[in-house]
C-alpha cells in the first residue's frame, strides 16, 4: 500500500481521531453481531499501548439528524410525531452508547462515551481523556453535516485530531466529513490508515494488481447492473470469470435462451452480450451455469417450502423461474476453484437463505474452504453466506466492506483512502 499507516507516525500523547466502522446490527439496544467491533480492536489497542489519546468516531445506521434544529422526516410512519418523540426513537435505535459499553468491557474499563460528536459534551470528554484511554463520540450521522461533508463540521471534528486515522473500510467509499473531508484542511499533522484498512488494501489490492495465477473471480447476485463495473474491471485481470445468481439469466437471454419467469434485466441484455464478447476477445474463460434449479414461484416467506426441479440452462420452462445453479454447474465451478491459485468471490449463486436453494452457494463456499489458494470474499451477501454456512475461518480474507469492497473491485479510488498521506 502506498499510504502511510499508524506505524509511520509517533502517536504518543497525541489526540488520534480514529474513524471506525461500528455500524453493528442491533435489536432492542442489544448488539447482535460484534464482528465490526472486533475488527476495530487491533488499531485501538495498538494506539492505546503507544500512549495515544484515542478518540473514536463512527456512524450507526442511517438515522435522523437529531442535533440539527429541524429534523427532516424521511420515513412516512414518522409523520405527525413530535421532535421529542423522533429524538427518543432515534437515540433508542442508533445511539452508540451500547457500543461504548461493550468496548469498555473489552478494553479494561478505559472507554468513556460522549453524548455528542462536537460541542461541550464531546469537548469535555476529550479534555478528560488521558494517554492510553479512549473516548467514543456519539453517532456522527446525528448531524447531517457529516454526510454533507460540511466544512465547519470537518473543522470542528479536527479539534480532536492531532493525527487522523481512518480504519473504517466499510465506509471508505463515502466522501463524508469523518471519512475524507476532515483531512482536506491541513488541520491534522498526519492522515494515516489503521490496520483494518491496511489489511483490506493489501490483500484485495495485491490480488487485483499481482495475482498468483490462475486467477478466478466468481460473481453472483441479482442484477448485472449492480456488477457492471466489477465485471468490466475483473475481465481485464482474471483467467476465469464465473457467473452465478439471478444475473446469470440476463446472460442466458443474451445467448438467446428462454428464461421463463426468471429475474432478467431486459435493458441489460445488450450489455451482457458485450461482456461475453469482451471476455472472449481477452481470452478470459467465462463460465455460465449449464443447468439451473427452477420453481414455479419465488418462495414466500423466503426461507419457506418450495418445490423445485433441475433443468438445462437453455430449457427453462416458460412458467418457471431459475433460483439456483444446478448440480453439473456446481461441479464445474468447484473444479475451476480447485485449479485456481487466487479466487475472489462476490455475490451468492442462488437464494441461499432458503435451504432448498442454497446448494449452489454452499458448493462454491465449500470449494473455497477446501482449496489452498488465496481466497477473498468481497463483503456483503457472500460474506454473510460464508459466515452463515460456517466456512468463515477457512477463507484467507473476508472483506468488512459491502459497497466499499464492490467499488474497490471496480478499480475505483475510495475517498476514505485517497485522503490519506502518501508514503
Ligand atoms: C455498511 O454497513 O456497509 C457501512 O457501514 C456503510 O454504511 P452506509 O451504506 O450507510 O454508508
Amino acid at each position: 500500500m502506498n499510504k502511510k499507516t499508524i506505524l509511520d507516525v509517533n502517536v504518543k500523547g497525541k489526540k488520534c481521531l480514529v474513524r471506525v466502522d461500528l455500524n453493528v446490527p442491533m435489536k432492542g439496544g442489544v448488539i447482535t453481531d460484534e464482528n465490526r467491533i472486533n475488527g476495530a480492536l487491533p488499531t485501538i489497542k495498538y494506539l492505546m499501548e503507544q500512549g495515544a489519546k484515542v478518540i473514536l468516531c463512527s456512524h450507526l445506521g442511517r438515522p435522523y439528524n437529531i442535533f440539527n434544529e429541524k429534523i427532516k422526516k424521511i420515513k412516512p410512519e414518522d409523520e405527525g410525531k413530535s421532535r421529542d418523540e423522533l429524538v427518543a426513537l432515534t437515540l433508542k435505535k442508533c445511539s452508540l452508547k451500547p457500543v461504548a459499553a461493550r468496548l469498555n468491557e473489552l478494553l479494561d474499563g478505559k472507554v468513556t462515551f460522549a453524548s455528542d460528536v462536537i460541542g461541550p459534551a464531546a469537548e469535555a470528554a476529550v479534555a478528560a481523556c488521558k494517554d492510553g484511554e479512549v473516548v467514543l463520540l456519539e453517532n456522527l450521522r446525528f448531524h447531517e453535516e457529516e454526510t454533507k461533508n460540511d466544512e465547519n463540521f470537518c473543522k470542528a471534528l479536527a479539534r480532536f485530531c492531532d493525527i487522523y486515522v481512518n480504519d473504517a473500510f466499510g465506509t471508505a467509499h463515502r466522501a463524508h466529513a469523518s471519512t475524507a473531508g476532515i483531512a482536506q484542511y491541513g488541520l491534522c499533522e498526519a492522515a494515516v490508515a489503521g490496520f483494518l484498512i491496511g489489511k483490506e488494501l493489501d490483500v484485495m489490492g495485491g490480488a487485483l494488481e499481482n495475482p498468483v495465477r490462475p486467477f478466478v473471480a466468481i460473481l453472483g447476485g441479482a442484477k448485472v447492473s449492480d456488477k457492471i463495473g466489477v465485471i468490466n474491471n475483473l475481465i481485464e485481470k482474471v483467467d476465469t470469470l464465473i457467473i452465478g445468481g439471478a444475473m446469470a439469466y440476463t446472460f442466458f437471454k443474451a445467448k438467446g435462451y428462454g428464461v421463463g419467469t426468471s429475474l432478467c434485466e431486459l435493458d441489460k441484455v445488450d450489455l451482457a452480450k458485450e461482456l461475453i464478447d469482451k471476455a472472449a476477445a481477452k481470452g478470459v474463460n467465462m463460465l455460465l451455469p449449464v443447468d439451473t434449479v427452477v420453481a414455479k414461484a419465488f418462495p414466500d416467506p423466503i426461507d419457506g417450502a418450495v418445490e423445485v426441479k433441475e433443468v438445462a440452462s437453455d430449457a427453462i420452462p416458460e412458467d418457471m423461474m431459475g433460483l439456483d445453479i444446478g448440480s453439473k454447474t456446481r461441479e464445474i465451478y468447484a473444479d475451476a476453484v480447485k485449479s485456481a491459485k487466487t479466487v475472489i468471490w462476490n455475490g451468492p449463486m442462488g437464494v441461499f437463505e432458503n435451504p432448498t436453494l442454497a446448494a449452489g452457494t454452499i458448493a462454491v463456499a465449500k470449494a473455497l474452504a477446501e482449496t489452498d489458494a488465496t481466497t477473498i470474499i468481497g463483503g456483503g451477501d457472500s460474506a454473510a453466506a460464508v459466515k452463515q454456512l460456517g466456512f468463515a475461518d477457512k477463507m484467507t480474507h473476508i472483506s468488512t466492506g459491502g459497497g466499499a469492497s464492490l467499488e474497490f473491485l471496480e478499480g475505483l479510488e475510495l475517498p476514505g483512502v485517497a485522503c490519506l498521506d502518501n508514503k
